[in-house]
């Protein structure tokens, strides 16, 4: 008798342009694993439901997500999301009225970003042919620049009088979560070194209490390596020495800003990967590909689904499938280095294109 499936079930939030045919693509990549797990002694299965939120949702209703929407999603296993986003609503409305409110209200404040180098991706870094380049972004991803503390006042003074106070939210529990998360994860790499970046010499308050909690911090991890890096200093180095980086910790605007950097080095936006972690697990997590929702490619079948695929892979690791996870970016490495890659990693092939080779890519 074959044992019956554990069954995750997933909350799919497309949202706009390219996020569509990158999650689409993605679904059909995971189901097509648990289709392979039938049979065997572990097998699984996703129940899937798609939720329409987004720019359409908008124009249609006046707002990106359900009034009761988090109450909808908030006993799935996991979020997988595609990317917010499209010129006829302004941005901050699109990302803060639906990616932004998930990721606070569920509290998931562990952003992580691998950056991760490809074979058959040809990297802008030369470095990258002979050297040994992977590391990881952690994000904070609760507060910081994006605490969304602030307001705009004062337009009665007439055109050109208004003033706007945008407000950074340093907690020193906000900090210490997000660094002993970065310490335990360097603890599993081969590497066990934490790089926390801050602009501490110019923003004298809440990173000089991030850099002080990173210190009192560092003091329980003796057996890992430390260094504070200002983050101008920090995109050098991305660029310059990446063979010393493992683990980057970084405030929330610091961190977005680095991991598209990270991405662009291992060849495009477009494969980075990244989870919205809520580690207590009170809520469920978010996976999504790093890149927004690309309007200038969106609907051409040129959109490159890996990154959405590789989030899928850290999303298997959360449901606790580490072999699964390790089968799907194998599945990614075999298919870039047989050269099946879209337009932005300089190919021809098609976003179904890289789908089909990347499920075929699980069968072997
Ligand atoms: P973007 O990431 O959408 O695009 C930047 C560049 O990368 C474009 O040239 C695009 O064609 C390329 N690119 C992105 N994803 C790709 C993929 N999968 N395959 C191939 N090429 C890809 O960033 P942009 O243009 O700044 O923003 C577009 C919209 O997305 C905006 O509305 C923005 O607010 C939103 N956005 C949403 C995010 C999210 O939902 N997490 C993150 C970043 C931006
Ligand atoms: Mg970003």
């Amino acid at each position: 008798m074959t044992a019956a499936p554990r069954t995750f079930r997933i909350a799919a939030i497309p949202a706009d342009g390219v996020g569509k045919e990158v999650v689409a693509a993605g679904r059909a990549v995971l189901d097509a694993l648990a289709e392979i797990s039938k049979g065997s002694a572990a097998p699984f299965a996703f129940a899937w439901e798609e939720f329409p939120w987004g720019c359409e949702f908008y124009e249609r209703t006046g707002k990106m997500i359900d009034d009761d929407g988090l109450e909808q999603l908030k006993d799935f296993d996991a979020i997988y999301f595609g990317a917010v986003g499209w010129p006829t609503v302004p941005d901050h409305v699109s990302l803060w009225g639906l990616r932004l409110k998930i990721c606070q209200n569920f509290d998931q404040w562990a952003n992580i970003r691998p950056v991760h180098f490809l074979p058959g991706v040809q990297s802008p870094l030369r470095k990258a042919d002979d050297t040994e380049l992977d590391w990881v972004v952690v994000r904070e991803n609760s507060e910081g620049e994006y605490a969304g503390l602030g307001g705009r006042n004062l337009s009665g003074r007439g055109p050109g009088g208004e003033v706007a106070v945008q407000s950074a939210l340093f907690t020193e529990v906000g900090c210490e979560r997000i660094m002993r998360f970065a310490f335990d994860l360097a603890r599993t790499r081969s590497r066990r070194k934490v790089s926390s970046v801050t602009k501490s010499n110019a923003q004298q308050y809440g990173m000089v209490l991030w850099d002080d909690v990173f210190k009192r911090v560092a003091a329980d991890y003796p057996d890992v390596e430390t260094e504070s890096v200002l983050v101008d200093a920090m995109s050098a180095k991305f660029v310059l020495h990446p063979e010393d980086l493992s683990v980057v910790v970084a405030s929330n605007l610091n961190a977005d800003i680095l991991s598209d950097l990270g991405s662009a080095l291992a060849g495009s936006l477009g494969l980075a990967a990244s989870a919205n972690l809520n580690p207590e697990r009170r809520f469920p997590s978010m996976f999504e590909p790093v890149h927004g929702s690309a309007p200038d490619i969106a609907g051409q079948g040129l959109a490159n689904p890996i990154g959405a695929v590789g989030s899928a892979a850290l999303m298997l690791e959360h449901f606790g499938l580490p072999d699964q996870a390790a089968r799907l970016d194998k599945a990614i490495e075999a298919t870039t280095a047989a050269g099946i890659l879209t337009r932005d990693v300089g190919g021809t092939a098609t976003t179904e294109d890289v789908t089909k080779a990347l499920i075929d890519a699980l069968n072997v």
